[in-house]
């Protein structure tokens, strides 16, 4: 479609709608579900209100929280009712864009809060398992610390062993993930939060994806170990609304044990002619629609509501993974018995990524990962009806993987047979760098012509990660 330009004139409300109908056509078909990860939708009626509630506060602007006492107390009830989910007898927390926003501000906390304590000696390594999200490297990109990766055992959940031999006197926080996204495991919370209190460290628990998905899991007897502030030592847990809550896009929820901890992620500015400027977070303005929407979600649901989601999606992750059981060349990556799982083919034969080709010219979104390779799975509500075609269209990827043994390395999977060559690394940051400059540089039409497409469609696909 062509590019517009700035219009001179207003276009009608009718044909601008159309027109966005016309460019959701070249999106991914996330309703027929083939998508398996990035959307959260439950029915017509929860996004419909989610909706409404969002408009009722559509034109809010949250960067002044004291002039809209109305939703401040929707902040403060959207705090209490998530802490009560994890257990802090005490609502001390506040609402952010996301889980990569939490993360920041958990991490810019510790940060803060270690520079008033130890003065000049300086703590700057986040100690977290390998499979943790990127959002940290973000922050230790942003913020000028160091992220020390700590190996993960066969299980794919983090060695405590090994953290414990990484802390010295640089160490500024510990993190595990309530579950990490890749593999959907929990990390030994309460080994990690016991290393926590003997050294004296904050201890961040990233439960951005299982936040609202872990205590109905409990209560179905998915998960029994304690992975939120029942385990004495963690300080901080981030859960997103806009995840497992169904809540519209752009609401987490920052939780911190004590305001002693969260006090220094407030940003405080007197300096400005403006007057004095104060941000509880790291974006300005801020969209008041979110935060009602996570109020309104959340209140619609109810813990009976969650539950009668939650229910179908581990019985049908159950399904897959009885099915994995069943084909010998498949096995499960990781132990996860949640909704969120990867799979890979025994001793790499036939090769993963032949079979993620495969499903991919059957239509299905697939998310491949690395280290080792295979391939992701959240599941869903809209996966749900279409679960058996899935494992139906894995069946035959399997077939043509053992009547194809040539077929191997190909498209993506040859993108990350190249990826894991530490080497190349650089070449593919840069490669992906160049992309983003496309993507947001001036003359779009010029660049596109700039790399062969089916280069730009491999780092399209790698782009698709981490929903
Ligand atoms: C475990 C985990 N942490 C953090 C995030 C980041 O959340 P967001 O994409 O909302 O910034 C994600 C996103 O999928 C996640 O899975």
């Amino acid at each position: 479609m062509a590019m517009h330009h700035f219009p001179e004139k207003g276009q009608s409300p009718a044909s601008i709608l159309d027109e966005l109908d016309h460019l959701r056509q070249q999106d991914i078909p996330w309703e027929a579900g083939k998508t398996w990860s990035l959307i959260y939708y439950l029915d017509d009626a929860h996004q419909d209100l989610v909706r409404r509630a969002y408009d009722s506060y559509f034109s809010a602007n949250y960067l002044n929280s004291f002039v809209f006492p109305g939703l401040q107390q929707i902040e403060r009830e959207v705090v209490r009712m998530a802490g009560e989910l994890c257990h802090l007898s005490t609502s001390v927390g506040g609402l952010t864009s996301g889980g990569t926003e939490s993360i920041l501000l958990a991490v810019l906390a510790c940060r803060e809060a270690a520079k008033k304590k130890a003065g000049k000696k300086r703590r700057r390594d986040i100690l977290a398992p390998a499979t943790v999200h990127p959002a940290f490297e973000k922050a230790a990109h942003l913020y000028g610390l160091r992220l020390v990766r700590i190996p993960v055992l066969e299980d794919q959940r983090l060695d405590v062993e090994a953290m414990k031999r990484q802390i010295g006197p640089e160490t500024l926080m510990l993190v595990a993930s309530a579950p990490c996204y890749p593999f959907g495991v929990i990390d030994p919370i309460e080994g990690v939060a016991e290393l926590a209190l003997e050294e004296g460290l904050p201890l961040h628990v990233d439960a951005c994806l299982g936040g609202f998905l872990l205590p109905w899991a409990e209560r179905l007897g998915y998960v029994e170990e304690p992975w939120d502030f029942r385990v004495k030592g963690v300080t901080s847990i981030s859960l997103d609304v806009h995840k497992f809550g169904f809540a519209a896009k752009g609401a987490s929820v920052l939780l911190y044990r004590d305001m002693e901890q969260m006090k220094h992620q407030f940003f405080i500015s007197t300096r400005f002619p403006g007057g004095m400027y104060v941000s509880p977070t790291l974006l300005g303005t801020r969209p008041g629609g979110a935060v009602a929407a996570a109020w309104a979600a959340i209140r619609h649901l109810g813990a009976e509501g969650y539950l009668a989601m939650a229910q179908p999606l581990f019985e049908g992750a159950d399904r897959i993974r009885r099915f994995i059981g069943e084909i010998p060349e498949l096995e499960l990556v990781g132990t996860s018995r949640l909704n969120i799982l990867a799979f890979r083919t025994v001793a790499n034969r036939p090769d993963i990524f032949v079979l993620a080709d495969f499903l991919e010219e059957k239509g299905w979104m697939v998310d491949r990962q690395q280290f080792p390779p295979c391939i992701h799975l959240t599941v869903l509500p809209t996966n749900l009806p279409v679960i058996g075609d899935y494992l139906d269209d894995l069946e035959a990827a399997v077939e043509f993987g053992r009547t194809h043994p040539a077929a191997t390395a190909k498209g993506g999977a040859a993108m990350y047979g190249v990826m894991a060559r530490l080497p190349f690394r650089g070449m593919i940051e840069k490669e992906v760098s160049h992309l983003f400059e496309t993507l947001y540089g001036a003359e779009q039409e010029g660049n596109a012509e700039a790399k062969p497409s089916w280069w730009m469609g491999l780092l399209n696909r790698l782009l698709l990660k981490f929903g």
